[in-house]
């Protein structure tokens, strides 16, 4: 097992996620770009998403996640969970979901068999284990779901020594929680909770990255985020 203090170039005080992300909600999109999940999930060439029947959207945060498929043609019912109070109030703003649950990604208390899609987008990171993780997709999917897992990418967590942070109100640079899975780690868990991988994107930084981040030219094509789809096979 590898862990983040070992790649630390930053040294920012570290909080947990509810204190992080309870205090980040307020630049929380004007910081996330869109290449790191959304341009991914625009790559995929599955699951159909309009034909979309429930989805739970696992850590929704402000409900990005939840208006990009509905921007994809998902009409069905959005049940989003998250653990961060502020954000769910920014989800719940926005209304793209119809039902929102504080609650833990990995013991959700959604229905058993209820999804044909589970997603969960930018939260990997967070989470100290994935199989618990992938055991509750795998509980509360349907047979034949698709789970789509967004994850920041090992290769550039350990390149750059980069925690997941944000800027505070008082100007300092602040770190949630962060640790680093192997992409390895994601297979033998998503394989372990019974999951088929069907498909696997990863996004490198490219001209649409340096458009927002020009900074980063020094990090051209190195891997920054993957997208992985999962299959509960019938
Ligand atoms: C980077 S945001 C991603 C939000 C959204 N999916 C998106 O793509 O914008 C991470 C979110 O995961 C939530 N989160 C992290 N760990 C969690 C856990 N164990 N259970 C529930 N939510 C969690 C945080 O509260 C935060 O809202």
């Amino acid at each position: 097992m590898v862990h983040f203090s070992d790649f630390d170039t930053r040294g920012y005080r570290m909080v947990d996620v509810a204190t992080g992300y309870g205090q980040w909600v307020e630049t929380y999109e004007q910081t996330v770009e869109d290449v790191m999940d959304l341009a991914l999930l625009d790559d995929l060439t599955e699951p159909r998403w309009p034909s979309v029947r429930r989805a739970a959207d696992l850590g929704c945060g402000t409900g990005r996640t939840a208006a990009w498929l509905r921007r994809n043609g998902v009409a069905a019912t959005i049940d989003g969970v998250d653990l961060t109070p502020e954000m769910l109030a920014r989800a719940r703003a926005r209304g793209a979901h119809d039902r929102l649950t504080e609650g833990d990604v990995r013991a959700t208390g959604l229905d058993a068999g209820a999804y044909d899609l589970v997603i969960a987008s930018l939260i990997d990171e967070h989470l100290p284990e994935l199989r618990p993780f992938y055991d509750e997709a795998w509980r509360i999917a349907e047979p034949g779901a698709a789970c789509v897992v967004v994850a920041f990418h090992p290769h550039f967590i350990m390149t750059t020594g980069m925690p997941t942070h944000f800027t505070s109100d008082t100007g300092e640079s602040v770190a949630i929680s962060t640790h680093v899975h192997l992409l390895s780690d994601h297979i033998t868990a998503g394989l372990g909770a019974g999951w088929t991988l069907a498909e696997m994107r990863e996004g490198v930084v490219d001209e649409r990255w340096l458009a927002v981040k020009p900074k980063w030219e020094r990090f051209r094509h190195h891997p920054v985020s993957v997208a992985m789809v999962w299959r509960k096979g019938t």
